[in-house]
């Protein structure tokens, strides 16, 4: 530091002279199992089985930036200027022309553009959602999604899944045990596709008698699908809002079939919630990036955007197909994982005793994260799982990352042999 120059907030404050005056919900708001790894796993030495990145690398980059060039050019004025909550009328008609690809038949009234599929998931969250309501989540559930309904300050209770998706028996008994206690959930939050972070897809054949189910109850579905074009064998799954419009809210993203970077995302939903989440969205933003929004326009009217998820597809499938040979041939006994059919995420379970939270600093040594299965639970269990995400890193990269994650593990299976097992995480 040179004389006169002041040192950073961050390192100048260690007790928040704030604490008492925040508002409930953001007690609630605790910095993420991942988000606390990114910084770490970002190192080169360090093969990061951790976050969820996309490969956009593989876009044409410079074609996009050709793209964006005359983009502002040519359309400079709408480009750079607001536009209304509810999104760019162009572009909600071309996300019709994606979503027409897992069958599911929209008007561009019924969209509304959000900032990712998260910033969704903050506005249903925010319209939805009182203190201590129940939502009802796969266990495990994405980490974001568990984060935007904590900062909401709602009562997530988990629903089982197998390998075929969630367990509509599992899902009839959670709604019985919280009518039981008095409560009526809110919504049911499903990632019905290539599950983040469990890796499976829900079976066609229980499509039905989960919306069955939901329907029987009044409860809402938030179908959850940034990966549903991602998939490795075959056409896509036909989506649960497909076959009900009254009942699903839809979520999509751009961020795993074009870029995150842009964040712009969509919800579909029936009229009066799209209303409400229209309002909540422009109280949040005044409207969305027109920029973001025009560049995505663009981008699936001049671009061979359907080539591109191919071609995305076929990167995936060789990472995960070296994921999963790796595991194979490396993992000790007692290991166990799913196979996903698609999207970034390999789910894999621990021996008895061996706890992935505990484990994580002793990886990190040894050069390889991934994500432990506590992030995924709002409760905190998950201690038995680890995720690993296969989209970033190269193939070879992977196999060495597997191979030092293996060697991690059998050592921990040494030290609960000889000293007995790791203490559950709360
Ligand atoms: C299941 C799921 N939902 C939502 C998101 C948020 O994506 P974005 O805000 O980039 O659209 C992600 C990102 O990884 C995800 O995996």
């Amino acid at each position: 530091m040179t004389p006169g120059q002041q040192q950073p907030a961050s390192q100048r404050q260690r007790v928040d002279p704030y604490v008492g005056q925040y508002a409930e919900r953001a007690v609630g708001m605790v910095a993420s199992e991942i988000r606390a790894l990114f910084a770490v796993a970002a190192r080169p030495e360090i093969v990061s089985l951790a976050g969820g990145s996309p490969y956009v690398a593989a876009l044409p980059l410079d074609a996009v930036g050709d793209m964006v060039g005359q983009l502002i050019a040519s359309r400079g004025e709408s480009a750079l200027q607001y536009c209304t909550a509810q999104g760019d009328a162009g572009l909600r008609e071309r996300i019709c022309a994606v979503m027409a690809l897992e069958e599911i038949p929209a008007h561009p009234d019924e969209i509304v553009v959000t900032v990712g599929s998260q910033q969704a998931l903050d506005l249903l969250a925010r319209i939805f959602i009182d203190p201590g309501d129940v939502i009802l989540a796969e266990a495990p559930s994405y980490v974001g999604a568990l984060g935007a309904f904590a900062a909401y300050q709602a009562s997530v209770v988990h629903v089982a899944m197998d390998d075929d998706g969630l367990i509509p028996e599992a899902l009839e008994e959670a709604i019985r045990q919280t009518a039981a206690a008095g409560r009526r959930a809110k919504f049911l939050y499903t990632v019905p596709n290539f599950h983040n972070p469990a890796g499976v897809t829900l079976a066609a054949g229980r499509r039905h008698r989960i919306l069955g189910i939901c329907q029987r109850e009044g409860l809402l579905v938030v179908e959850d699908n940034p990966y549903g074009l991602l998939g490795f064998d075959g056409e896509p799954m036909r989506a649960l809002r497909a076959d009900d419009d009254e009942g699903v809210v839809y979520l999509g993203t751009f961020s795993k079939t074009f870029a995150a970077g842009v964040r712009v995302g969509w919800a579909v939903a029936p009229p009066a919630i799209r209303d409400k989440l229209i309002l909540a969205a422009e109280s949040a933003v005044l409207c969305h990036s027109s920029f973001a929004q025009l560049t995505v326009r663009e981008y699936l009217t001049t671009q061979p955007w359907q080539e591109q998820i191919k071609t995305f597809r076929e990167l995936y499938r060789e990472r995960r197909d070296a994921t999963l040979s790796a595991l194979s041939r490396m993992m000790p006994p007692g290991c166990h994982w799913t196979r996903p059919a698609g999207g970034f995420y390999v789910w894999l379970r621990l021996p008895d005793g061996v706890n992935a939270k505990t484990m994580l600093p002793r990886a990190i040594s040894s050069r390889v994260a991934y994500v432990p299965g506590t992030g995924f639970y709002a409760d905190g269990s998950g201690g038995r799982h680890a995720r690993l995400c296969y989209s970033f890193p190269e193939p070879a990269r992977i196999s060495e990352g597997v191979r030092r994650l293996a060697s991690v593990i059998q050592t921990e299976i040494q030290l609960r042999d000889d000293f007995g097992p790791a203490a559950e995480t709360p």
